[in-house]
């Protein structure tokens, strides 16, 4: 006898858990599967962005970012530090245990909110009396029977054909982060989000980081302005970024790897490092799902098709996050994990995929919402920029941190926020009020006259605003 659920949700990211303690609170009867398993073969609930991801890459880019404020810029408020030392056992350490705590947070969240969790891999066997069967293998065998099912299985890095990951040399994200050492030589395939923050990481611990890339633009996704000040930015500091690369074989050599690539004038060249992170972007993951026993429709690249709402092809099925089309980032899952939950309940679950933030969280930081410049211009769309710099913000001065700047996009006509892209300290916060105004569909003048706190980085926002009119006051 199947165990009965009004929703089961298969995958305990942060899609699947927040889908599934949004069902919860809406009075259902819900079961959370997720196989993840932690050193000790236990539950580890916050799928690829707790263990592998969003959280234990901020933990060592802020370890990092200490080490390097420490060494670099110390000096300049007048503290002497010498003889700064990196230990990366402990910091992978306390890595480890920002991690786990954040593991058991999620564990406990489904217990307060009634969630029935189960540690097994979760896969369809069968559609049966208006609802789906579905199998949990873990340490133990269940079945369970659910109404509603929610898949948010994820996505998994995408290797390079004919290099797997070993882990070893060949590195994932997952081995990006395990790291016991600091690399002499790092090389990093890819100069998307995770190549620059990954990248950061270890150039900061002192490895000389090069990054092949093959696109001939550089953060083609970003505003063109911002990518420029990025890519000076990275280069100053010792990022070597190569555009424009063909990457050929890679090799093992004696230490390390040899990879051969062509570089933008087609020439042959060869890189030799002693590890490799390959970050190429991520493959929707459905292994172990077993879709063909009930028909679950995917695409070309192995992401399950649903419509604008998350629902499948089945009545009764909803994928959510990484696993469905859009961009692969936790908000976005959980945004949908909750309107999926929501429309279960017969409500209207809103996600507005044009107020969605983006955050590269390097230093400086990078972060936007809304449209590029370059993307307004392909629309047609007449628009009116401004911007301001952090160099003429009194608090990014005391900081010691003045590198970029705020840039607001409005409609030429009624002024309305199209976009707002900042680089430099603190953009990942900043971008809040950016996608608040967006959703209020706010124009430039709104921004321009809400009061900011001084000193504040905020301040730099409300100057951009006030430049779309030309009128900034403190630049
Ligand atoms: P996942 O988090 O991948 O969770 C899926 C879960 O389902 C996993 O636990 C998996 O084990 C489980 N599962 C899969 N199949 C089954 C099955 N059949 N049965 C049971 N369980 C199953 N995004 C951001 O927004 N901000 C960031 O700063 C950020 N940083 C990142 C850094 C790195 C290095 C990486 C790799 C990603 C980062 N991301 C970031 C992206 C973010 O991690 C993902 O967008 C997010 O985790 C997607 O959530 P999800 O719930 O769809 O899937
Ligand atoms: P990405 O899509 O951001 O970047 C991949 C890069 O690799 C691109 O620039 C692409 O042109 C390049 N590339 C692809 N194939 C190549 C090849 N064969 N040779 C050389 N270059 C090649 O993907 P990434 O960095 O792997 O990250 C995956 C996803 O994870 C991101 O898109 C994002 O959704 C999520 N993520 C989000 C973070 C955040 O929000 N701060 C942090 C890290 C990851």
């Amino acid at each position: 006898m199947s165990k009965q659920f009004d929703v089961i949700v298969i995958g305990g990211g942060p899609g699947g858990y927040i889908a599934a303690i949004r069902a919860a609170q809406l009075g259902f009867t819900v079961a959370c599967i997720d196989e993840w398993k932690n050193d000790k073969g236990g539950p580890a609930l916050g799928g690829t962005c707790t263990n592998i991801g969003c959280i234990p890459s901020k933990a060592l880019l802020q370890s990092s970012e200490h080490f390097h404020h420490a060494n670099h810029h110390f000096a300049e408020h007048g503290i002497t530090a010498t003889g700064v030392t990196m230990d990366v056992g402990k910091m992978v350490a306390r890595k480890n245990t920002v991690v786990k705590q954040n593991n058991d947070g999620i564990q406990y969240l489904l217990k307060k909110n009634k969630v029935t969790f189960f540690h097994g891999r979760g896969s369809f066997v069968k559609a049966a009396d208006g609802g789906y069967v579905i199998n949990v293998a873990g340490a133990t065998e269940d079945s369970l029977m659910g109404k509603h099912i929610i898949v948010a299985t994820g996505s998994n890095a995408r290797a390079l054909p004919g290099a797997p990951f070993d882990e070893e040399r060949i590195l994932s994200n997952d081995g990006a982060l395990r790291l016991g050492a600091v690399p002499k030589k790092l090389g990093l395939i890819g100069s998307g989000v995770i190549g620059l923050e990954m990248g950061s990481v270890w150039k900061r611990l002192g490895s000389e980081v090069t990054i092949l890339e093959g696109l001939p633009t550089f953060l083609g996704a970003v505003d063109e302005q911002v990518a420029k000040e990025a890519f000076k930015a990275f280069t100053k500091q010792g990022l070597k970024i190569e555009l424009g690369v063909k990457v050929g074989e890679i090799t093992a050599a004696k230490k390390g790897l040899s990879i051969a690539y062509t570089n933008a004038k087609g020439e042959a060249q060869t890189l030799d490092v002693d590890k490799l992170i390959v970050s190429i972007g991520r493959v929707p993951n459905t292994i172990g799902l077993n879709s063909e026993a009930v028909g679950l429709k995917l695409d070309e690249r192995g992401a399950i098709v649903v419509d604008g709402d998350c629902k499948t092809n089945l009545p009764g099925v909803w994928a959510v996050g990484d696993v469905v089309r859009g961009p692969m980032l936790a908000h976005k899952a959980e945004e949908e994990g909750v309107a999926v939950a929501e429309r279960i309940a017969g409500q209207h679950g809103h996600v507005n995929f044009n107020t969605i933030p983006w955050v590269i969280y390097t230093s400086p930081e990078i972060a936007w919402v809304g449209r590029t410049e370059q993307q307004l211009k392909t629309d047609g769309v007449a628009y009116k920029a401004g911007s301001f710099p952090f160099l003429a913000n009194g608090r990014a001065r005391a900081l010691g941190d003045t590198t970029g700047f705020v840039k607001f996009l409005a409609d030429a006509t009624t002024d309305e926020i199209l976009g707002v892209h900042i680089i430099g300290p603190m953009a990942s916060e900043l971008i809040a009020e950016a996608v608040v105004a967006m959703e209020f569909k706010a124009s430039a003048e709104d921004i321009a006259r809400i009061c900011h706190a001084h000193p504040s980085l905020s301040e730099a926002t409300k100057e951009a605003a006030l430049a779309v009119d030309k009128r900034t006051l403190n630049f």
